[in-house]
C-alpha cells in the first residue's frame, strides 16, 4: 500500500485558494454524463504556490483559465495549475460514469435514479475543487436529464429556472443562497412518489416540505414528514433555531452508505430512515425515524451554518447533533428509555473501539481514510462530552452558549475548541481542564471506596480516576445519589471530581446509605466498585433514577452471569442467588413502573455487552452461564410472565409491545409454552412489532414452528426489500451449526445483493456482529464467512466493507486460538493487492497490536 497516508491535525494549514461562486451544469447521460464547473478562485494571500485541486476518478475533457487554455498536470487524486493569477475563473468540463460507481460516494444511480453523496471527500468524484471543508462557496447549479425518466431534478437551495429542450430533455436550475462547503453539495434526479406539506416558522415565513419516496410508498412517508415538522417545531422552542430557506427536501433512497445526509435544504435518506406503516415497520423503526429525521433537521445549524474547520473537528457538528437529537427524542418520549439506549451505545460499542486498534479521541489527531472515522467514538462519545458539559453548566448557561456560538461564528468553519470557548465565555465556567477530553483516547476507569463511621455519622466516598496514556486528571462530573435503608433519598447532586484521587464527605448520617452511583452515566467512565446484592437489589426498588433502576439490574444479572463463568471453570456446579431471580419478578410485577422501562430491565445484556465488561473472555463459558442464568430466571417466573403477556396482548401501545414481546423472548427459553403463543401471535399479527416479536422469540428459542414461520413471512414480503432486511437479518442472528451454510445460500436469494448495503448490513453485518457464538465458532467458519464478503466488499464498496471489519479487528480479549484464527484472515485481507484505503487502515493497525 503506497498510497495509504496518514494526515494530521497538527499540519492544519488554512487554504492557499478560495472559491466563493461556482456554478455547475450537469448534463445527465448515463456512462457519458459531464459536468462543468466553472468556479471563480481568490489567493488567500501573498504566495507562488500553484493551485492544487482534489479529483478521483474523472476525465477532463477541457479547461480553461478566464477562457484560456492552460497547461495543468493530473497525478493521482490532484490537478495541479500554475499560474501567477491573483483571482480568475477556473472552468473545467469532466466526464464520469455514475453507473459503474458502485462505492455510493460521488455521483451514483440507486434504483435508476441519479443521486449524490459528498460527506467526507465525494464532491472529488464529481469535479476537480477544493475538497475541504473550510472552502465555502455560493452555488448555482443547472440539471439537464431526459424528462421522461428524470422528472423530478434537484439540488440545493431555492428553484430559479426551469425549461424543456430538444430530445425529449429538460433542465432545472437551483441557487443556493448560503455559502456551504463541497461536502453539503447535493443533486438528485429521479422519478418519485412526492409528499407535499408546509411549515409555518415562528416568524410566520412559510417553507414548503418535501419527502420524495420510490414509486407506490407515498402512503410510507407520512412519519418521516411529520417527524420533520416536529423537529422543526423543536428546534424553535428548545434551542431558539428557525429554518432558514424557502424550502425543505427530503429524497430516500435504498442505495446508501449511511443513515443519512444532511446536505443543505435537500437530505438524502437511506429508506430504511423514511419509509413506515404499522405494517411493515415496527415501533423501533419509526422512532429510529424520528431521531434521524431530527439529526439530520437539526445539523441545518450544528453543522451547515457553522461548519467544520477541518475534519478532525466532526465531532463539532457530530457530538451536538447527536446530543441535540437525544435531547429532542427525550422531550417527546421517555427520557429514561432514551437515555438506556445511549448509554448502551457508549457501554456495547464505543468502548469495545475505545479498547479496540482503532481507539481515537472525539477529536482524532491522525486518519488515513476520513470515511473511517464516522464511529461511535466521535459521534456517540462526542455527545457525552457535550452532554457532560450541558450537565456542568445546566440548561440556562448551556443555552447562552449555544447562542454565542452562533453571533461568533454563523457562516464559517470551526474548531471544537471555537465551540468549548463560546461555552465558557457564555457561562463563566472554566472548562480549561475539561478541554482534555477532546484529546484523550480510551475509557478512563474511575475506583469507588466508601466507608461509614457511626460515631461521627460521616459517610466518606473516594474516588480514583485513572486512564492510560494519560498523566492529568480529568474533569469528571460525577452524579451520586445517597439512599437510606428504607429507601428515601438522602442525597442526590453531581460531584466536581477533578482530581486524580478525591475524597468527598457526606454528614449527619445515621447508617451507612446505599449509594447510587455515575447516576444517568454522568460522564463516559468505567465504574469500578464492589456492590454487593442487597445493595443492587435495594437500589433496583428505590433509586430515583429509572435509568439507575436498570443499571443495577444490569450489574446485578452480570454479576450473576460472571459467577457462574467461574463456577464452570473451576468445574463446580452452576447456581443462581434467589435474591437475584427475584428482584427480576418483582419487577415483573411491578405495576407502578413504565413497562417500556421493565422491557429494558428484562432485556438481559448481550453476550457482546457482557465481554465488553471484562479484559479477556472465556466465551464457551460465558455463553453457558448466560444461557443458565436466563433459563433460571424465566422458569422461576414462568407463571407470571404468561399472566403479564396475556394482559398485555389487547393493549395498542409502544411500550405494552415492548414489554409484550421481551416477555415472549423469556419464555422461548421454557418452550411448551412458548410454541402456541408465538404461533397465535405470529397469525393474529396486525402489525410488524407484533409480527417480528413473534419471529424473534422463535429465533432466540429455536422453537420447532421457527422454519415454518420464516417462509410464511418470506412469501408474505419478499417485494418488500426493508421488511426482507429483518428477514434476512433473522436467518443471520440464528444460532444453528449450519447458519453459515445457510447464509451462502441466502447470497444467492434474488432479493439479496452484495452492492446494497442496506442488504449486505442484514446478511453479513448482522451475522458478524449478532450472531456472536457463530461468528466465534472455534473452527473457524465464521470469520472464513465474513473475511470472503469482505473480499467482495472492498472492490464493490471500500467504505461499507470498512465498517463491517469490526468484529474482526476487536480480537484481543478472545482466547489465543480464536485470535490466530482471526489474525489469519486479517493477513488475507492485508495481501489483498488492490486493498482500499479504508480497509487498509483497520486492518494494519489490527495487526500492528
Ligand atoms: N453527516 C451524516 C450524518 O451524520 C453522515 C453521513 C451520511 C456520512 N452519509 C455519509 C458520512 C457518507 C460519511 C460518508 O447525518
Ligand atoms: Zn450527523
Amino acid at each position: 500500500m503506497t498510497q495509504a497516508q496518514a494526515k494530521y491535525l497538527k499540519d492544519y494549514q488554512a487554504p492557499l485558494f478560495t472559491i466563493e461562486t461556482i456554478d455547475l451544469a450537469f448534463n445527465l447521460a448515463g456512462n457519458e454524463t459531464q459536468v462543468q464547473a466553472i468556479s471563480r478562485i481568490k489567493r488567500t494571500s501573498k504566495h507562488t504556490h500553484a493551485l492544487v485541486l482534489d479529483g478521483e476518478d474523472l476525465t477532463v475533457v477541457s479547461l480553461t483559465v478566464d477562457g484560456e487554455a492552460v497547461p495543468y498536470h493530473v497525478s493521482a487524486g490532484q490537478l495541479v495549475l500554475e499560474t501567477a493569477l491573483d483571482e480568475f475563473e477556473l472552468n473545467i468540463i469532466t466526464k464520469l460514469d455514475p453507473e459503474a460507481n458502485s462505492s455510493l460516494e460521488g455521483l451514483y444511480m440507486s434504483d435508476g435514479a441519479y443521486c449524490t453523496q459528498c460527506e467526507a471527500e465525494g464532491f472529488r468524484r464529481i469535479t476537480y475543487f477544493l475538497d475541504r471543508p473550510d472552502v465555502l462557496a455560493k452555488y448555482t447549479v443547472r440539471i439537464e436529464a431526459d424528462s421522461a425518466a428524470f422528472p423530478f431534478l434537484l439540488s440545493n437551495g431555492n428553484l430559479i429556472d426551469q425549461g424543456e429542450l430538444e430530445g425529449g430533455r429538460h433542465y432545472v436550475c437551483w441557487q443556493d443562497p448560503f455559502p456551504k462547503p463541497a461536502y453539503l453539495f447535493a443533486l438528485v434526479a429521479g422519478d418519485f412518489d412526492l409528499l407535499q406539506d408546509e411549515f409555518i416558522t415562528r416568524s410566520r415565513r412559510k417553507v414548503i416540505l418535501q419527502v420524495f419516496v420510490d414509486k407506490g410508498n407515498l402512503h410510507k412517508a407520512h412519519h418521516a414528514m411529520a417527524s420533520l415538522k416536529k423537529s422543526m417545531a423543536w428546534d424553535e422552542s428548545r434551542f431558539d433555531l428557525e429554518y432558514d430557506l424557502d424550502i425543505y427536501m427530503i429524497v430516500a433512497v435504498d442505495f446508501f452508505n449511511m443513515g443519512a445526509m444532511e446536505n443543505k435544504g435537500l437530505n438524502i435518506f437511506n429508506t430504511k430512515y423514511v419509509l413506515a406503516d404499522t405494517l411493515t415497520a415496527t415501533d423501533e423503526d419509526y422512532h429510529g425515524i424520528e431521531s434521524v429525521v431530527g439529526h439530520e433537521y437539526f445539523h441545518n445549524w450544528t453543522g451547515n451554518r457553522v461548519t467544520c474547520r477541518d475534519w478532525f473537528q466532526l465531532s463539532l457538528k457530530e457530538g451536538l447533533t447527536v446530543f441535540r437529537d437525544q435531547e429532542f427524542s427525550s422531550d417527546l418520549g421517555s427520557r429514561a428509555v432514551n437515555r438506556i439506549h445511549a448509554i448502551k451505545v457508549i457501554k456495547n460499542q464505543q468502548f469495545a473501539e475505545d479498547s479496540g486498534p482503532m481507539s481515537h479521541p472525539i477529536r482524532p489527531e491522525s486518519v488515513i481514510e476520513m470515511n473511517n472515522f464516522y464511529t461511535v467514538t466521535v459521534y456517540n462519545k462526542g455527545a457525552e462530552v457535550i452532554r457532560m458539559m450541558h450537565t456542568l453548566l445546566g440548561e440556562e448557561k448551556f443555552q447562552a452558549g449555544m447562542k454565542l456560538y452562533f453571533k461568533r461564528h454563523d457562516g464559517q468553519a470551526v474548531t471544537c475548541d471555537d465551540f468549548v470557548a463560546a461555552m465558557e465565555d457564555a457561562s463563566g465556567v472554566d472548562l480549561t481542564q475539561f478541554r482534555l477530553w477532546y484529546s484523550q483516547a480510551g475509557t478512563p476507569i474511575v475506583t469507588a471506596m466508601d466507608s461509614f463511621d457511626a460515631l461521627t455519622g460521616v459517610y466518606q466516598l473516594t474516588l480514583k480516576q485513572s486512564l492510560a496514556n494519560c498523566a492529568s486528571p480529568l474533569h469528571i462530573p460525577f452524579s451520586i445519589e445517597l439512599l437510606d435503608a428504607k429507601g428515601h433519598s438522602l442525597v442526590n447532586e453531581v460531584l466536581d471530581f477533578t482530581q486524580a484521587e478525591q475524597v468527598f464527605s457526606f454528614e449527619g448520617l445515621s447508617h451507612k446509605p446505599v449509594a447510587s452511583l455515575l447516576q444517568n452515566f454522568s460522564a463516559p467512565v468505567k465504574l469500578q466498585y464492589r456492590f454487593n446484592v442487597d445493595q443492587l437489589v435495594h437500589l433496583m426498588r428505590f433509586a430515583s433514577s429509572e435509568v439507575a433502576r436498570w443499571e443495577a439490574s444490569v450489574t446485578l444479572v452480570s454479576q450473576a452471569i460472571w459467577q457462574n463463568v467461574a463456577s464452570l471453570q473451576q468445574q463446580q456446579a452452576m447456581t443462581l442467588d434467589p435474591r437475584v431471580r427475584d428482584s427480576f419478578k418483582g419487577v415483573l410485577l411491578d405495576t407502578e413502573l413504565d413497562p417500556a422501562l421493565i422491557a429494558e430491565i428484562l432485556a438481559i445484556p448481550t453476550a457482546s455487552a457482557l465481554i465488553e465488561q471484562t479484559e479477556s473472555v472465556d466465551l464457551d463459558a460465558l455463553a453457558l452461564a448466560r444461557e443458565f442464568v436466563l433459563t433460571e430466571m424465566a422458569s422461576h417466573s414462568e407463571d407470571e410472565l404468561i399472566v403479564l403477556y396475556r394482559s398485555l396482548v389487547p393493549v395498542d401501545s409502544t411500550q405494552a409491545r415492548a414489554l409484550k414481546n421481551q416477555c415472549l423472548t423469556w419464555l422461548a427459553r421454557v418452550p411448551d409454552e412458548a410454541e402456541a403463543l408465538v404461533i397465535a401471535q405470529f397469525d393474529k399479527a396486525s402489525n410488524m412489532t407484533d409480527s417480528l416479536g413473534a419471529l424473534t422469540a422463535a429465533n432466540v428459542g429455536d422453537l420447532p414452528c421457527r422454519d415454518e414461520l420464516m417462509t410464511a413471512f418470506e412469501l408474505r414480503w419478499q417485494d418488500t426489500p426493508l421488511v426482507m432486511d429483518k428477514w434476512f437479518m433473522l436467518q443471520a442472528t440464528h444460532n444453528a451449526q449450519d447458519v453459515i451454510e445457510r447464509l451462502r445460500q441466502l447470497q444467492q436469494h434474488k432479493r439479496f445483493s452484495m452492492s446494497n448495503p442496506n442488504r449486505v448490513r442484514a446478511l453479513v453485518g448482522s451475522f458478524a456482529a449478532g450472531n456472536i457464538y457463530q461468528f466465534h465458532r472455534q473452527d473457524g467458519k465464521g470469520y472464513a464467512f465474513l473475511t470472503e464478503c469482505l473480499m467482495i466488499l472492498n472492490k464493490l464498496n471500500p467504505q461499507v466493507a470498512a465498517r463491517m471489519v469490526t468484529p474482526l479487528i476487536q480480537f484481543h480479549k478472545f482466547d489465543l486460538g480464536r485470535q490466530t484464527l482471526i489474525k489469519a484472515c486479517l493477513g488475507q485481507l492485508l495481501a489483498l493487492p488492490d486493498l482500499s484505503k479504508d480497509m487498509y487502515e483497520k486492518v494494519s493497525k489490527a495487526l500492528a497490536k
